[in-house]
């Protein structure tokens, strides 16, 4: 129905003329705004998580101001307001802990206020997920601008990647290969410009799943934050959530089944964060589309990666909107992707990307010329996780893909700082190193731990990568054989508890396989005299986040909050 034929929703603040109309307009006058911007147009919130303390969004009052011409240009009324910010660099224990507060957050803003259409504005990794999964339990009309990467890191004469090259640089120093000034030098030299990490971390991840899913205007991953057309981009989708609304296009209708099946491929071709899955995983719960941890292999395993950026390969986000960004990739995967897919715009994916043309294909490579052949989230299976885990093949070393070794297991990640270099540590490179601690619940809020520093001293010799096993998560810029989100994790009682040094440890990725030697009859006995952490946080957010957190294979969200409310907000507060 369009808005000619059903009333904004914003009417019902607006549109009355009596003692609340006179109320819900005369405070708001109080900004400046004329009589007339209450005449029935739509009104565009603007969802904006700016803050000093999550640096990569911290450009995003100027990008609300490029989304407030063009919702004026269009013929609504902008209403900007702020969210909390998860800025993935400062807060602790862990930006995940409060993905889900940030939803919340993001949805009752929504639906407490007079708004017929939503502008989301995220960049910093937790901050995507966390705006479309408050807004889809809402489901007005919503398009999303995220902020742009930063502009390619320049040091020493070569380019380098947020975290990718932080993670290298740092082992290089604990192997005496790099001096402790020449590693902060680079400091200032990575992030250069506004923006988000500029690698195929999580955030460039998240902004590329929200253009694969259609919840933004084409192009919209990768412009760099500190090129013009961002804000270009930015005043466009502010003209266009006005169409939207009078369209009634609202989130349920871009997300569906098939946009979800299209993320789960385009995020194999570009080599995505594993960080993906459980987001994504997030969102499908929240507008009620089956999907599972299989999904992921099953869609993703026999994908080519087509994109060379780090961690996997050697580019940048700047080199990818240049070599023509995702309308190029979802081109090229030609069949592999549900073409007739509904986009932000109004039109299919397919027409979206229909004129698509690659300006440099060693970034983006050809069908015929991946990158690597085999890319994609493969979801492991065995006594060691009953629930699945996860492994991403493109950042691993393809030697240790079929693995068996001893475990080393650290009890918690604390217990692993402090013994990893401890030269008497009996470990090689055929160990496994297992964390245990780092799940959901377990420290609590999933940290970014699942990348455990290499043994000082195997790095002296050369070694670069060892298989290891946590049920914790992995920054989307780091790399390695490392299995993640495990589950059920080890602080709810899942097999990974039971695990001790020396233990045989099987990794075959190939067979999907993760298993733990040791006899059933021995690990009922190890369950027998197992008993839970005790509870680390008796009050407050931290507290509830335990009691209702999802494990790792259901995308970690509050129980309570799988699936939606819509926006009906029937009782009036005064
Ligand atoms: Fe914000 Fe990487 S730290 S995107």
């Amino acid at each position: 129905m369009s808005t000619s034929e059903r009333r904004l929703r914003s009417s019902a603040w607006f549109g009355m003329a009596d003692r609340d109309g006179f109320i819900h307009r005369s405070w708001m006058k109080n900004q400046g705004l004329p009589h007339h911007v209450f005449d029935g147009r739509p009104a565009i919130g603007i969802c904006n998580s700016w803050s000093e303390l999550t640096p990569c969004n911290a450009h995003f009052r100027r990008l609300a101001e490029a989304v407030k011409r063009g919702v004026w240009e269009g013929g609504g009324f902008p209403l900007e307001f702020p969210t909390i910010s998860l800025g993935e660099t400062l807060m602790r224990p862990t930006t995940m802990l409060f993905r889900n507060l940030m939803s919340m957050d993001v949805e009752e803003c929504i639906r407490a206020n007079p708004i017929d259409g939503v502008v989301l504005l995220a960049g910093c990794d937790k901050t995507t997920p966390a705006q479309i999964m408050g807004a889809a339990s809402v489901d007005l009309p919503t398009i999303m601008v995220s902020g742009g990467p930063m502009l390619n890191g320049k040091f020493q004469g070569r380019d380098i990647g947020s975290g990718t090259d932080v993670w290298r640089f740092s082992e290089e120093v604990r192997g005496g290969k790099m001096s402790l000034a020449t590693f902060l030098e680079a400091e200032s030299c990575m992030s250069r410009s506004n923006g988000h990490c500029m690698t195929m971390g999580t955030a460039s991840t998240m902004a590329s799943m929200v253009e694969s899913l259609g919840l933004t205007l084409p192009t919209g991953a990768a412009i760099p934050a500190a090129d013009s057309r961002r804000y270009v981009l930015a005043h466009m989708a502010g003209r266009r959530i006005v169409e939207m609304v009078h369209e009634d296009l609202r989130l349920s209708r871009v997300l569906t089944r098939p946009a979800f099946e299209n993320a789960i491929r385009v995020n194999a071709a570009i080599g995505g964060s594993t960080n993906f899955v459980v987001h994504l995983l997030a969102i499908a719960g929240r507008v009620g589309v089956p999907l599972g941890l299989d999904d992921f292999d099953r869609l993703g395993h026999d994908m080519p990666l087509l994109v060379n950026l780090m961690p996997s390969g050697e580019f940048l986000m700047e080199d990818f909107y240049y070599a023509g960004g995702i309308p190029v990739v979802v081109k090229a995967l030609g069949d592999l992707i549900h073409r007739d897919t509904p986009t932000a715009n109004g039109r299919t994916i397919g027409a979206n990307v229909a004129d698509a043309v690659c300006y440099n294909d060693e970034v983006i490579r050809p069908l015929d010329r991946p990158l690597k052949e085999r890319s994609g989230i493969a979801v492991l299976r065995g006594n060691l996780c009953p629930n699945g885990a996860i492994i991403k093949p493109s950042a691993a070393t393809p030697a240790l893909m079929r693995h068996r070794g001893p475990a080393v297991v650290f009890e918690t990640s604390e217990e692993m700082r402090e013994r990893i270099d401890d030269p008497t540590l009996e470990v090689s490179e055929n160990s496994v190193l297992v964390l245990k601690g780092t799940g959901p619940r377990g420290y609590p809020g999933m940290p970014e731990l699942g990348n455990m520093p290499m043994p000082k001293r195997l790095i002296e010799r050369g070694i670069t990568d060892m298989v290891r096993i946590s049920d914790a998560r992995m920054s989307g810029t780091a790399y390695g054989t490392v299995v993640l989100h495990t589950a059920p994790e080890s602080a709810v009682g899942g097999p990974l508890a039971l695990v001790r040094t020396g233990d045989s440890v099987e990794l075959d990725v190939e067979r999907r396989r993760l298993h733990l030697h040791v006899s059933d009859t021995d690990l009922a006995a190890r369950r027998a005299a197992w008993s839970p952490p005790a509870p680390t946080h008796e009050r407050g957010y931290a507290n509830l986040y335990v009691q209702h957190v999802l494990q790792a294979d259901r995308g970690c969200d509050f129980d309570f909050l799988v699936g939606g409310s819509g926006a009906p907000v029937p009782r009036e507060s005064h």
